[in-house]
């Protein structure tokens, strides 16, 4: 009666990753109980998702050929495009269906952008990039796109080409404060991303140090239309989470990111700690901190011990 907080199904999106030319969703060593779905193995995912209870997914597609634009992101036969068209066959309207829109996973070079001569992304070459892919994202059955590449502008670009396309209604979910973490290396390895020359992505993710700057990011992103905004990784930044809460009224996400699942897999694998309780105590304290929405990888587990 007293708790100020509770964890749904509802408040959970689960993050599923999908790859071209598998016969057979295949495991992800570093993410345990994560797989990279096959299009017939991620529709039966998101089947056993929706009798559950959760009422999104977000996908991220990995392609068999990469370029060093990551042109397979627009392509309307490419992965995700595929994934997205069987979602929106099997579930209609009844699943909402988020697609992670950035180059990293189709380029050969791992950034997030295409590079210009000093090998770091080209930021306003890469928006024409993102218009590209938010149009085929939306003619796919995208109801939400979700820029995670922290380009400047990016927000405002999509904007732009979706209503052009007469995609007024797809929404967008901006990555607006997305940390420069140590915390990504498990989904490298789920869409076989390594970053060429040992690079990072310190040039245009967010500085660990900052938090003003994130607030300076998220309202950027509104006044360019961010329907919604995101704070990523969640644990370590539940200080932004509150402070977006306390100043803005767009829904706010938080994504539980693949090296904080893989922290609390690792513990619990040794012994040294319960999975599923830890599990249910960062969910429900980045609730608590003010998220709406929580991306997890933990989604189904908490959701089956909802039941
Ligand atoms: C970029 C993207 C990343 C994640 C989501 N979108 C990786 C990155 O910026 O390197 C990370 C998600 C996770 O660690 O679970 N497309």
């Amino acid at each position: 009666m007293v708790s100020e907080s509770h964890l749904r199904p509802e408040d959970l999106v689960a993050p599923l990753f999908v790859r071209e030319g598998i016969d057979e969703a295949q495991p992800i060593s570093s993410l345990p109980g994560q797989f990279q779905h096959t299009r017939a193995s991620l529709r039966a995912e998101v089947r056993e998702l929706a009798q559950l209870g959760v009422p999104a997914v977000v996908l991220f597609g990995v392609p068999e050929r990469k370029d060093p634009e990551g042109s397979e992101a627009w392509n309307p036969d490419g992965i995700m495009q595929l994934a997205l068209q069987d979602l929106r066959d099997d579930h209609g309207d009844d699943m909402v269906l988020i697609a992670d829109l950035c180059v990293d996973e189709y380029t050969d070079h791992g950034h997030c952008g295409v590079l210009d001569n000093k090998g770091q992304p080209d930021n306003d070459r890469t928006l024409a990039l993102y218009r590209n892919i938010a149009i085929a994202q939306a003619t796919a059955g995208a109801d939400i796109v979700a820029p995670s590449g922290m380009m400047d502008g990016q927000v405002a670009a999509i904007r732009d080409a979706l209503d052009d396309g007469s995609f007024e209604q797809t929404a967008i979910l901006a990555y607006a404060a997305k940390y420069a973490t140590a915390l990504y290396g498990p989904f490298r390895d789920a869409v076989d991303v390594t970053i060429v020359g040992g690079g990072n992505r310190k040039g245009y993710q967010q500085d660990v140090a900052n938090a003003r700057e994130a607030m300076e990011e998220i309202r950027s992103d509104i006044a360019e239309g961010a329907d919604m905004v995101m704070v990523k990784p969640a644990m370590p930044y539940l200080d932004v989470i509150a402070r977006a809460r306390a100043e803005v009224d767009v829904p706010i996400a938080a994504y539980h990111v693949s090296g904080e699942y893989a922290m609390v897999h690792a513990a619990a694998e040794r012994g040294w700690l319960e999975l599923e309780p830890v599990a249910l105590e960062h969910t429900l304290a980045i609730k608590r901190a003010g998220a709406d929405m929580i991306l997890s990888y933990f989604s189904r587990m908490l959701a089956e011990a909802m039941q």
